[in-house]
């Protein structure tokens, strides 16, 4: 039985030499790999009271949407800069591969509401901390960060743990 990892490939070179991209659109478009996927990222929240989902741009919104839909709890796209209609708060980060700033509408979360944090993939954890922090600037509370791969030579999952975060990831 193939498990979540035999469905994501692996690109050498993008977007940059030296950069082996974990591809996860071979696990989003397989029927049991995507249901696989959704199901065991939220098998140890059995039982979390979970207010709201949010997902990281841009993979992260196709994992946060179906994991939000499975709670019937709302989602709530963290995106990149610019991109937001309404009024937002911004925060900017350092990527494995360059610079970037992260953007969420500045009513997306009440005070003291339980969020799930999603994204595809955790390497150096600057966009899960970006995000992280958006969610604390509304008064919110993130109770566990989601991710499909976890890339631990890039020291993601200790920066979040470090910051008292509940990390959980299917593989690395
Ligand atoms: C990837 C991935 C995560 C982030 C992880 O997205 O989907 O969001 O990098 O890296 P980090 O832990 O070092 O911050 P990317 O920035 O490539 O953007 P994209 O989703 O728009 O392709
Ligand atoms: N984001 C940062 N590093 C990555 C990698 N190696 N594969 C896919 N997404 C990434």
């Amino acid at each position: 039985m193939k498990t979540v990892k035999d469905y994501i490939r692996t690109i050498p070179d993008f977007p940059h030499k030296g950069i082996m991209f974990r591809d996860v659109t071979t696990l989003f478009s397989d029927p049991r790999g995507f249901r696989i996927a959704v199901d065991q990222l939220l098998h140890p929240y059995t039982g979390t009271d979970i207010d709201r989902v949010a997902g990281l741009e841009a993979r992260g919104f196709i994992l946060g949407g179906a994991i939000a839909h499975q709670l019937s709890q709302g989602f709530v796209p963290i995106r990149k800069k610019g991109k937001l209609p309404g009024r937002t708060i911004e925060q900017s980060y350092s990527l494995e591969y360059g610079e970037a700033t992260m953007e969420v509408h500045d009513d997306a979360f009440q005070p003291g509401e339980r969020v799930l944090l999603v994204d595809d993939l955790l390497a150096t954890g600057g966009t899960a901390e970006a995000g992280i922090k958006l969610i604390e600037r509304l008064g919110a509370q993130v109770v566990g960060c989601a991710f499909v791969i976890d890339l631990p030579e890039l020291g993601g999952r200790k920066r979040l743990e470090a910051l008292g975060m509940d990390v959980h990831a299917l593989c690395s």
